[in-house]
């Protein structure tokens, strides 16, 4: 089987950090793909080709009942392997070294790397200044080499550090150089791929064109869906297939009556007008308020949307003769199949579906052209594509909209005045030149009113609070550090500007123990 580019295999032994082995590579523009251990047999080697292979670290031990093992052909392909952590640890277990446990054998966390003496290729740029600062989180250790192996660098619980078998081009460190706490971690990565050979032919134009091919082979000439959500993902993945197949996609656009001020416009004008790509704007707003009045239970505000939205989405998509594919912005976290050691060799596979279920539903066949992408790389194909920026960096907004950032009961009253609030709060943070820094921020009506007084009156108006937070990924998440001038800058603005407001409350709740939506 020929490839269009070279690539570089992971087996994932089910490390914490295995993604980030990829993002390293990625950045260095070489093509690799995450497999669990127990996927890759000699056969699946043969046909992925691999031109390097990362043996991932993972929890288990080696000389455990049953410890994940790669295939044995992996150390006969004659190709470069580096074996991080655990990755190590197989590697000398199986090459005929010796690992242990036990006392004294842990190390986590901070470690300071010494080189010993001689000069190894994928250390060229470290050691410059002295010990390296490396992340280390191991149960056991290597205490005996395997033959062939040379030490290259000690920490003070792990004599083998760094290890390698040059004549084989076997590499094995014990500390992770993927993180963030290994500050010089990229130049270990970046040396092992040149002597792999590896010359970054992996960019996002030739993703690009590689992505228009296959759409064409998948689709030829059949017709095909795709459920627009206003989002980064959705577009880039309807601006791609359009490229590919022009008219043969329509695009069905829900607008719930839960968007953001002048959102639904931006959205039609830029897809219709900019990019000439078939639109429906499906104005159901009175069917979603009107099924959602009177309902404050966050959970049945959001099964109430998903069920309304699989309705609607289905309405418009039967209008579509003759559809037989369905797209989706589908990233490659959600495809990556994780490892588990709970249950055995089974593993866990966390598929994502915008519009879950329907495609079975409906007969219809999925077109992903992002499934190997991760969030950044779909900004950058974004802007490859000619996406504006001021697009492409939008703060992640959820798919039940502003149901979840109105507790209690949602009026249209209520939507109106959190539109202006949200509208006048992002201004401000986009005046103050601080979009871009935060992950996301947004306003929210509380479910109160407050007095207040304005002029020589008394009023009896809603409290909003605004938010803002950093994150990487959404699952964990501080609060943005605002000055307090900032804040009260605000606070009169959107009192000032927006009609039934007379509070703002800033919320400084971290996650955990908050989420970052309010519901
Ligand atoms: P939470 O509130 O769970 O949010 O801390 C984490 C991130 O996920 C977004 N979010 C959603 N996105 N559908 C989505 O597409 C949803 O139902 C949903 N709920 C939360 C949220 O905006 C934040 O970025």
């Amino acid at each position: 089987m020929t490839h269009p580019h070279q690539r570089l295999l992971i087996i994932d032994f089910g490390s914490q950090v295995t993604q980030l082995i990829a993002r390293r590579l990625r950045e260095l523009n070489v093509y690799c793909e995450i497999h669990p251990f127990n996927r890759v047999d000699d056969a699946f080697l043969k046909s992925f080709a691999p031109r390097a292979v990362i043996l991932s670290g993972g929890p288990a031990s080696v000389y455990a009942d049953g410890a994940p093992m790669p295939p044995a052909g992996v150390f006969d392909l004659g190709v470069p392997i580096l074996g991080i952590c655990y990755g190590q640890q197989v590697m000398m277990h199986c090459l005929g070294g010796k690992v242990e446990g036990g006392h004294g054998t842990a190390e986590f966390g901070r470690a300071f790397v010494t080189p010993t003496a001689d000069k190894l290729s994928i250390l060229d740029g470290w050691f410059t200044q002295g010990d390296e600062q490396v992340w280390m989180s191991h149960g056991d250790h290597v205490s005996k080499l395997a033959p062939g192996f040379q030490v290259y660098g000690t920490s003070p619980n792990a004599p083998f550090a760094i290890t390698a078998d040059v004549a084989r081009n076997f590499y094995a460190v014990q500390f992770h150089p993927e993180v963030h706490h290994t500050p010089r971690g990229a130049k270990l990565y970046e040396n092992f791929v040149r002597l792999a050979g590896f010359t970054s032919d992996w960019t996002m134009s030739s993703y690009r064109e590689d992505a228009i091919e296959k759409i064409r082979a998948q689709v030829g000439d059949k017709q095909v869906i795709c459920g627009l959500s206003g989002g980064v993902d959705s577009s880039v993945a309807a601006i791609l297939i359009h490229e590919a197949i022009g008219d043969q996609l329509t695009c069905v656009f829900v607008d719930h009556g839960l968007l953001r001020k002048n959102e639904a416009a931006e959205v039609v004008r830029m897809f219709r007008d900019n990019y000439n790509i078939k639109l429906i704007h499906a104005d159901e707003s009175d069917l979603f308020l009107g099924a959602l009045e009177g309902i404050s239970d966050p959970e049945t505000k959001r099964k109430t949307i998903g069920r309304l939205f699989i309705d609607v989405f289905q309405k418009y998509a039967n209008q579509i003769e003759g559809a037989e594919f369905l797209a989706q912005g589908t990233l490659y976290p959600d495809v990556i199949e994780s490892v588990s050691f709970s249950g055995g060799p089974s593993v866990t596979i966390k598929s994502h579906h915008n519009v879950g279920g329907l495609p079975e539903k409906m007969g219809l066949k999925l077109v992903e052209p992002l499934r190997e992408l991760f969030k950044d790389e779909v900004r950058a194909l974004g802007r490859e594509l000619g996406l504006p920026q001021s697009f492409i960096g939008r703060h992640p907004f959820p798919g039940p909209g502003l149901a979840i950032r109105c507790p209690g009961e949602i009026t249209r009253e209520k939507l109106a005045i959190l539109r202006e609030a949200d509208a006048v709060y992002i201004d401000q943070i986009r005046k103050h030149g601080l979009y871009d820094e935060i992950w996301q921020a947004f306003a929210a009506i509380l479910p109160m009113k407050t007095v207040g007084v304005m002029g020589d009156g008394r009023t009896y108006d809603y409290a909003v609070a605004i938010r803002a937070v950093t994150s990487v990924d959404g699952m964990t998440a501080d609060t943005y550090p605002f000055t307090n001038e900032f804040l009260g800058e605000t606070m009169t603005r959107i009192i000032n500007e927006v009609k039934g407001v007379n509070r703002v409350f800033y919320d400084l709740t971290s996650k955990p123990p908050g989420t970052i939506e309010l519901e």
